[in-house]
């Protein structure tokens, strides 16, 4: 089975993408499976990796040492590897935030008709699009963080809006994704920088209250028979001082540390997985989603985000989840490519 592994990508998680697809590209079963990467540069240059890459532990320069980059123009590059993808039998979309997990890339893959794994179109363009994802998870009863929408160039918050969601406030960016662009706010005054800071990602900028409380990931895997299972809760411990899961929490503090399962009561716990595959029927995804949640007030869940191609590299918070209930990372691709080609 021929498999390419798109990563890279021109948005803030271009280095998240590398990573993960480090990861991916070193654990796909070489029994099973031939690996070509397939690197997409800042400047959307497409560059072809070798056609039969060994397994092996990669990093992120590593992959990037294998696809150098040619100088071709992004539409050259991209019909040169066409043919690449349209020989492949499944394409690994390890691509995160804007333009390769909110439906840009896979609507490509649709229009080549080429397999490929994970969130089609209409579940990614969705779920990377917080007001939008709050909008219908709402609609089907699913609880989200109060918020109010910031669109174009306006960047006043009403008097009623500041009342109702109190302070601190976060103000993220609509589309983004590993926190890029978010500020905490803890005075109004502060808000117009923050907006600004988000309004450099999106103009569409949220709003969102601040929910105290534990935080937690629920990985939804689809299986090749297309049962749906949620895994055991994880739960995130930021180090003390640390504002919230930020950037440099997510990715350079070691401090950071994770819980698998998380310490729960089974109701509570039942409860959140419940969610998380409402979540996934809801936004009508396939193959694999990963939910993060708040407890407010330490049991009631709510729905903090969704990530239609969550993090990869085998520290990430979805292989490990995985790992933890049993299925190895290596196992975990070897069902994701399976529900894919199914
Ligand atoms: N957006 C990053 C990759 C995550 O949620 O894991
Ligand atoms: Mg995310």
């Amino acid at each position: 089975t021929r498999v390419v592994v798109l990563f890279g990508g021109p948005g803030g998680e271009h280095e998240v993408s590398c990573a993960s697809a480090a990861g991916i590209v070193g654990n796909l079963d070489r029994s099973h499976y031939t690996v070509q990467p397939v690197r997409i540069t800042r400047a959307r240059e497409w560059v072809p990796g070798p056609l039969d890459f060994p397994e092996g532990a990669y990093t992120a320069s590593d992959l990037t040492d294998v696809t150098p980059s040619r100088g071709m123009g992004a539409g050259d590059s991209l019909r040169a590897v066409l043919p690449h993808l349209a020989s492949a039998d499944a394409v690994v979309p390890a691509l995160h935030g804007p333009f390769g997990e909110d439906g840009t890339v896979q609507g490509l893959l649709e229009a080549a008709n080429v397999t490929y794994v994970g969130n089609g179109v209409s579940a990614s363009t969705i779920a990377m699009d917080k007001d939008a994802t709050k909008r219908i998870l709402n609609s089907v009863g699913l609880p989200v963080a109060d918020w109010a929408l910031l669109r174009g160039m306006d960047s006043t918050l009403s008097e009623a809006d500041r009342l109702r969601l109190g302070l601190p406030v976060f103000v993220k960016p609509a589309r983004a994704g590993s926190s890029i662009g978010v500020t905490r706010v803890e005075a109004w005054e502060d808000l117009d920088a923050a907006v600004e800071s988000a309004r450099s990602w999106d103009t569409k900028v949220l709003v969102e209250e601040a929910i105290h409380g534990r935080e937690i990931d629920i990985a939804v895997l689809e299986h090749p028979d297309g049962r749906l299972e949620a895994g055991p809760p994880l739960e995130i411990a930021v180090r003390g001082g640390q504002p919230f899961f930020d950037y440099e929490a997510k990715y350079e503090d070691k401090a950071t540390s994770f819980t698998i399962p998380a310490q729960l009561d089974d109701r509570v716990a039942t409860e959140l997985q419940r969610m998380a595959v409402a979540v996934f029927e809801a936004l009508n995804c396939s193959g694999l989603i990963r939910v993060d949640f708040f407890l407010r007030d330490g049991s009631r869940p709510v729905v903090n985000e969704v990530n239609t191609f969550p993090g990869f590299t085998a520290a990430s918070q979805y292989p490990r989840i995985w790992a933890a209930a049993g299925l190895s990372y290596e196992r975990l691709l070897d069902t994701l490519l399976r529900t894919a080609i199914a």
